[in-house]
């Protein structure tokens, strides 16, 4: 991984990491480590295998020069396996891939939906670094999902988290809309379930946003096309996974409906948005 394995613009070679720590989110996710010195910015992501069925894209949560970390929610039988990994177990990774969050001045708000939360930490750690003020909402359906909560604590910076099982009961959009009534935000940046960031975009007027996507991915480098979006064709794994106001706006099929493998679509439930 890293500058020095790329060919012709793509990252192509795989690495094969040794875990060397895992540490539990909650009952259903895990957060892997790897030692890798690789630089990656705030909202790329690896793909992902254990050559044991199937390969998917996962953000990286963590990436301090030594250690690079990977947060995973038990979805399926992909991701049930992931996290039931232990120290010195190997996976096989290929990236960063992607489009990164570009920092804005100015104070910066962060909405996560459940494990969207993951990529939003690294995005956090460099604003706070920039020196800028720094706003998380960390939201999910049930407050034992609430993820990553200590990493963001640890930064010193305005960290509020809800679920709809506890106190006020809000949702992180509804949060979100409370503390952008009372700050000068000058940027959103949301991961999570697309029907929170279509909700989310639906309170912002004109502030800037950007929004990170998940569509489903074969190569994770530009050729299969099975993440494109439609009418514009951007691909999720090229030009996003991070996309900005400008771009979202042009998605006929945001918050609509995305596409499995075979490339038919999947009609986004509409429910509450958490
Ligand atoms: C850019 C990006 C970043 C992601 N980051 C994370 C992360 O940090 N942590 C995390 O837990 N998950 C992340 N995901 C989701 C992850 O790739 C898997 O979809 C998820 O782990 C479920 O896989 P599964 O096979 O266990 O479940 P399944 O039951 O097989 O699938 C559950 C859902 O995952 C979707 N999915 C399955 N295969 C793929 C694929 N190849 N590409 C995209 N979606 C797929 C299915 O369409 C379905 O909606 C990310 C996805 C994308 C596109
Ligand atoms: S996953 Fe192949 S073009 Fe994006």
């Amino acid at each position: 991984m890293g500058e020095k394995n790329m060919a012709g613009g793509l990252r192509l070679e795989r690495v094969t990491q040794k875990i060397v720590k895992v540490e539990a989110q909650g009952p259903g996710a895990a957060t892997l480590f790897f030692e890798s010195a690789i630089d990656v910015r705030p909202g790329q992501f690896l793909m992902v295998t254990d050559y044991e069925g199937g390969e998917r894209p996962i953000s990286v949560s963590w990436a301090d020069g030594e250690l690079l970390a990977i947060t995973v929610k038990n979805m399926g039988p992909f991701s049930g396996r992931l996290c039931a990994k232990k120290p010195g177990d190997f996976l096989s990774l290929r990236g960063p891939f992607g489009t990164p969050f570009t920092p804005v001045p100015g104070h910066a708000l962060l909405v996560g939906g459940g494990c969207g939360i993951a990529p939003l930490h690294l995005l956090a750690r460099e604003l706070v670094s920039r020196g800028g003020a720094v706003t998380v909402v960390n939201g999910a359906r049930v407050s034992a999902d609430l993820i990553l909560g200590g990493w963001f604590r640890g930064l010193g910076l305005d960290y509020r988290e809800t679920s709809e099982d506890a106190g006020e009961r809000l949702t992180s959009v509804a949060l979100a809309e409370r503390i952008l009534s009372k700050e000068k935000i000058a940027c959103v940046y949301a991961a999570g379930p697309e029907l929170m960031m279509d909700a989310l975009r639906k309170i912002l007027k004109n502030l800037p946003y950007q929004f990170s996507f998940e569509r489903y991915m074969k190569c994770g480098v530009g050729i299969c096309g099975s993440c494109a979006c439609d009418p514009t064709g951007i691909r999720i794994c090229v030009e996003g996974p991070v996309l900005c106001r400008e771009q979202v706006e042009k998605l006929t099929d945001f918050g609509v409906y995305k596409r499995d493998a075979t490339g038919a679509r999947i009609h986004f439930r509409r429910q509450p948005a958490t």
